[in-house]
């Protein structure tokens, strides 16, 4: 029950600030060569690296990034998140995300490099629209049995916090999670994998 007392201002989701990977610095509209510093936004979104600053999520919270103009979740985990996922391994479709989208690189069961930062492509495998991030435990809304993770509110998928799909809900497949990497403990490289980094 980590999420009791967690008050909502610390639950709402934080917009990530991200920087395309060589853009750093500054703002300079005037200067005439700044168009070739910055990828465009054509190269943005064909797939350019996104780095994004993780240092400010505290645990139980979400940030949402942006890769491929798609949304980018990115949770720090609690301890009792990570145990809550051996619980629900039953229940899910593919608790090692065999058939499903992920970097060879992580970890089959947590779906992350670390296991306290989740990182996952925010689309359901339904339709494509976005799950709510719902990590309280028994809510009225989801049930007794509700421990934390996705809902969509499209057509009703429920996803874990590894982003695992439930079994018998309309998505098919677990929340994608994005090739990434880590610069340093603080910064992480969206679209560019660990192998490579
Ligand atoms: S798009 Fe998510 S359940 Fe249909």
């Amino acid at each position: 029950m980590s999420n009791d007392g967690v008050n909502a201002g610390r639950r709402r989701f934080l917009v990530a600030a991200t920087s395309v990977v060589g853009a750093a610095g500054a703002a300079g509209a005037a200067v005439p060569f700044v168009g070739s510093w910055f990828p465009s936004a054509k190269a943005k979104a064909a797939g350019a690296p996104v780095k994004v600053n993780i240092s400010k999520i505290e645990p139980g919270q979400q940030m949402i990034a942006e890769w491929r103009g798609q949304p980018v979740f990115i949770v720090r985990r609690t301890e009792e998140i990570l145990k809550n996922l051996d619980k629900v391994a039953a229940n899910v479709a593919d608790p090692e995300s065999k058939a499903s989208v992920q970097p060879s690189y992580v970890d089959p069961k947590l779906r992350s490099i670390k296991p306290e930062i989740l990182i996952l492509v925010g689309l359901c495998t339904h339709l494509g629209c976005s799950p709510s991030y719902r990590p309280e435990v028994a809510p009225a809304d989801l049930g007794a049995e509700w421990v934390g993770g996705y809902f969509c509110p499209c057509h009703g998928s429920k996803y874990d916090l590894a982003g695992r799909v439930y079994k018998s809900q309309p998505a098919p497949l677990n929340l994608p999670v994005p090739p990434h990497s880590y610069e340093s403990d603080a910064v992480i490289v969206v679209g560019v994998d660990q192998e490579k980094a």
